[in-house]
């Protein structure tokens, strides 16, 4: 029995569904294969996924394929009351609610797990610490699961190498059709998307700093450009540093690009990356905001703790006002802005993204007993079967090596 919010949102949430799933052709070619085969049958998968209406197609789709499923949210402010009510008329077990405490939150994944799933979708890593440390005995029947993104994916490599991850998982972040698109592309244009909508503000000529040139942050980077903005990247990695100067970024710590930003985003992965000496630095009017997984990357307790007073100015706009009369604005509460105060990501690219995941999920329930306990890269098959249909569906052909061309490559 579904657990949501606003159970009368459910035709507006399923109208968004049917939206997105018109813009989302490898998906529903893999729900037809899966409709037909039920690779699914018989078993229950979990999911703990920014709820949204291209989360819930997945969803869907699972379930076509013979699954019981039931989901659940991995960040209180992603999640999307009227498709939660959508995607519980249609046969998923739905646990969440947008705004939910910390507490509702972490009932809400245990909610999920409580029938026991033999696969699961995660992202961020919040099922994975539960069903190591609070519950192991939810993962009784557990073959696998699969892991959505970076942060996550850095969490599970130090339990496998701990020698503390107790089943396999799927490194769905770490496939070429996941990241080179869905972080590049995806936070590049849904991150700008969410700023923009929720400022109502000008990008062109404002300096944007953005913290962290990794696939995210070169997608963001390379959307701020376009827009006119005048961009500048801080690394700690000197390879990456040295890409964002060749390809025309100013380069500097973050130290130095304080007092020069007017929009700056956060997409590290790593915790405190502006802090109070920053926020002491900057400019009247600043617009903060992170793009990374958590809420750690731009300080809020550091900011709280200089601020006089802190309103909200506009919804999902916190000003916090300091002494000298400067106010510096805290856009989605330092949550990842683009999911939390957007759409997330175009359904275009979540296409692809879901495709990995859904194929991902069906090689596990097939070899997942066999895998051991270790973190799995998706096989190249599905990486380059995803790519195939993307091009496929949007009429693109490609050249293909004749016999003769095979044989120079590989030098017989
Ligand atoms: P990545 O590992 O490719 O890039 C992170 C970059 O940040 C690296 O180049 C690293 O050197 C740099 N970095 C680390 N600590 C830093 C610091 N203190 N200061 C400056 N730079 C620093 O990771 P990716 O895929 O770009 O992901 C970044 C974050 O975004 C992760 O938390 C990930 O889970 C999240 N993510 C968010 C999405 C969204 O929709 N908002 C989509 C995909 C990933």
């Amino acid at each position: 029995m579904s657990i949501i919010r606003h159970p009368a949102l459910a035709k507006e949430g399923l109208a968004k569904i049917d939206w997105v799933k018109s813009y989302m052709p490898v998906l529903t070619t893999i729900e037809k294969k899966f409709s037909k085969e039920k690779p699914f049958r018989g078993l229950r998968i979990s999911m703990s996924i920014h709820l949204e209406a291209k989360t819930a197609y997945l969803a869907t789709v699972l379930k076509a394929a013979g699954a019981e499923v039931a989901a659940t949210g991995c960040n209180v402010l992603s999640t999307q009351d009227d498709v939660a009510a959508g995607l519980a008329t249609l046969g998923v077990e739905v646990y969440a609610w947008h705004g939910a405490t910390e507490s509702e939150y972490k009932q809400h994944l245990k909610q999920a797990l409580s029938f026991k799933p033999h696969l699961m979708i995660d992202d961020g890593g919040d099922f994975v610490n539960l069903l190591h440390d609070d519950a192991p005995e939810l993962a009784s029947d557990l073959i696998g699961g699969c892991e959505e993104t970076t942060t996550g994916i850095m969490r599970l490599l130090a339990r496998e190498k701990a020698g503390k991850l107790n089943f396999p998982m799927v490194a769905v972040n770490n496939a070429q059709c996941k990241n080179l698109f869905d972080n590049r592309y995806g936070t590049g244009q849904s991150t700008w998307d969410a700023i923009m909508h929720t400022t109502n503000l000008m990008v062109t000529g404002k300096t944007v700093v953005v913290a962290g040139y990794g696939l995210c942050g070169r997608g963001i980077a390379m959307r701020a450009k376009g827009l006119g903005a005048n961009v500048i990247i801080t690394e700690i990695d000197p390879v990456k540093a040295l890409e964002a100067s060749m390809e025309g970024y100013r380069v500097m710590p973050m130290d130095e690009a304080a007092p020069l930003g007017d929009v700056f985003i956060t997409v590290t992965g790593c915790n405190r990356v502006i802090r109070k000496e920053h926020f002491l630095k900057m400019k009247n009017g600043v617009l903060l905001s992170n793009a990374g997984h958590f809420d750690v990357e731009v300080d809020k307790n550091d900011l709280a703790s200089i601020a006089k007073k802190i309103e909200t100015r506009k919804p999902n706009i916190q000003g916090y006002y300091l002494e000298d009369g400067r106010i510096l604005n805290l856009l989605a509460e330092g949550r990842l802005v683009n999911l939390a105060s957007g759409n997330g990501h175009p359904a275009e690219i979540m296409d692809m993204s879901f495709s990995i995941q859904s194929l991902s999920l069906e090689y596990l329930s097939k070899y997942g007993k066999t895998l051991g306990k270790q973190v799995i890269s998706v096989p190249a098959e599905i990486d380059e079967a995803v790519a195939q249909m993307k091009l496929s569906a949007v009429g693109i052909k490609i050249d293909h090596l004749t016999e003769a061309q095979r044989a120079y490559i590989q030098g017989v």
